[in-house]
């Protein structure tokens, strides 16, 4: 069946590289790089450590995944596309209604191997932003989950290069190679997008990047899955099955974080939010201290979105290359030839909402989309923050807080969307992103936990283990 992995070749896949021979002498030769990459920039001093992983063993629904221990450095980094889709047409754009294509478009390569170069370089990137992690890790299951978000970061990387290597020639294996070779942060060759240049020094910025920035993810992710490119689309399809645990792992972490903090309120009589005195005695991270690491995080997330009025985004509509979030779901003609949509900018001194050409509003609603997914998970945490009676609410900033991309990009907002002058914006930027200060105290509580099924006090326990296994496990077993 063509939906079988393949483990018996070097490079796991259900893409018949066994019978593509100049393809896996290519991948062959790039997976030693990989591993280098790996062994450098990966997670740092946890390579001989036994993690409690799974595996991508299959594309179908529920049973494409095997958990077992496993040392990172012989993860079993996979090809794995969904299964194709017998009669796919091209559901969105000029070509809306043709066949999808199997091979690449002469016309559009460029335009592709551009977007699959800037994908593929987040995947690489947030494994680098990670690897010091392992260190301060709260709890072995945290560590573990950690450990599995950057292993399938990796396995995303592999799908890029997969791309990359098969359908762009020498090119695109110049391309694979330059994705290994820019680093996170580095000064003379950085990561290509802003927020996968930013630190993630502790684990309160994990759980917010894997709340906020994989969820970017996931909706370029979902747009690429509409692609009229079908090995495109097969490809983002199956690491969205993978995302879906990422995301999962940040909005509980920040979730357990909350539980913690409102139980230490409990237990000692606290009912200001605001008591940093006292909450900071006892060790637990406070709820506005959250809120501004929040309005960070979620702030340089809206920056990888681009321009909200974008020709770019509209080319690739109209190509048939990248479509919008959840394309067949959405009742209109996918051509947006003559339609507008309602896009929030700022006019005469106020933000006000237009209606602009649908087709060059692509970023914009793609952001729209990505907003209300935030919102549902806002608002789990402040259920949380609610079911202790606790008087707190987190709220998203406003989408011109802080931006340095797109139309607000030059403007000085605050969270709450008043318009600032520069001199109010520096005054109160610490207020508004965190201060070193909140910076210096989360590090500081930054101790690791390494026994089963203990759990550093800032942070709960998890309701229920993974993969099976309940919350007291030995999910890496570290060598002494
Ligand atoms: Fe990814
Ligand atoms: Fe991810």
């Amino acid at each position: 069946m063509a939906n079988d992995v393949s483990y018996d070749t070097l490079i796991p896949n259900n893409v018949d590289l066994s019978s593509d021979r100049r393809l896996r002498r290519a991948l062959e030769t790039w997976q030693p790089k990989f591993l280098n990459w790996w062994r450098e920039s990966g997670p740092t001093d946890f390579q001989q450590a036994e993690v409690y992983l799974r595996t991508a063993v299959g594309v179908e629904r529920g049973a494409w995944a095997k958990f077992g221990f496993v040392r990172m450095p012989e993860y079993r980094w996979g090809v794995l596309l969904a299964p194709q889709e017998e009669g796919r047409t091209i559901p969105f754009g000029e070509h809306k209604g043709e066949p999808a294509w199997q091979e690449i478009p002469g016309e559009y390569r460029a335009l592709i191997q551009r977007l699959i170069v800037i994908q593929g370089d987040t995947e690489p990137a947030s494994v680098e932003q990670q690897r010091f992690l392992g260190h301060t890790a709260p709890s072995l299951y945290d560590m573990r989950n950690v450990f599995q978000v950057n292993v399938e970061e990796g396995r995303h990387l592999w799908a890029m290069a997969y791309l990359l290597h098969k359908y762009f020639g020498r090119d695109g294996r110049e391309e694979a190679d330059m994705l290994l070779e820019r680093t996170s942060g580095d000064a003379d060759r950085p990561r290509i997008l802003g927020a996968f240049n930013e630190a993630t020094p502790d684990w309160l910025s994990f759980f917010l990047f894997t709340s906020f920035t994989d969820r970017d993810g996931k909706m370029q992710l979902e747009s690429l899955a509409q692609s009229g490119f079908d090995p495109l689309s097969r490809t983002c399809r199956f690491m969205l099955t993978e995302e879906g645990h990422h995301m999962f792992v940040g909005k509980s972490g920040v979730e357990r974080i909350i539980d913690r903090t409102s139980v230490v309120m409990h237990e000692h009589g606290i009912t200001d939010p605001g008591d940093v005195g006292r909450l900071h005695e006892l060790r637990v991270i406070d709820l506005p201290l959250l809120q501004r690491k929040m309005n960070f995080h979620f702030s340089v997330t809206l920056d990888l979105f681009g321009s909200e009025i974008s020709t770019n985004a509209a080319n690739l509509f109209n190509a048939g290359i990248k479509g919008r979030f959840h394309e067949t779901d959405i009742d209109d003609d996918h051509q947006l030839r003559d339609d507008t949509y309602p896009v929030l900018t700022f006019k005469d001194g106020r933000f006000v909402t237009e209606a602009m050409s649908a087709i060059t509003a692509i970023n914009a609603r793609l952001l729209d989309d990505y907003i209300v997914d935030c919102q549902k998970v806002v608002a789990a945490w402040n259920k949380v923050i609610k079911s202790h009676g606790i008087d707190f609410e987190l709220v998203l900033p406003h989408r011109a807080f802080n931006r340095r991309q797109g139309m607000f990009a030059d403007m000085y907002v605050s969270p709450g969307g008043a318009v600032l002058n520069e001199a109010t914006w520096l005054a109160e930027h610490d207020s508004f992103l965190g201060s070193s200060e909140d910076s210096t105290y989360v590090l500081s509580l930054m101790k690791p936990v390494d026994q089963v099924g203990e759990y550093a006090d800032w942070i709960s326990p998890p309701k229920s283990g993974v993969g099976g296994k309940p919350g007291e496990f030995e999910y890496v077993r570290i060598p002494s």
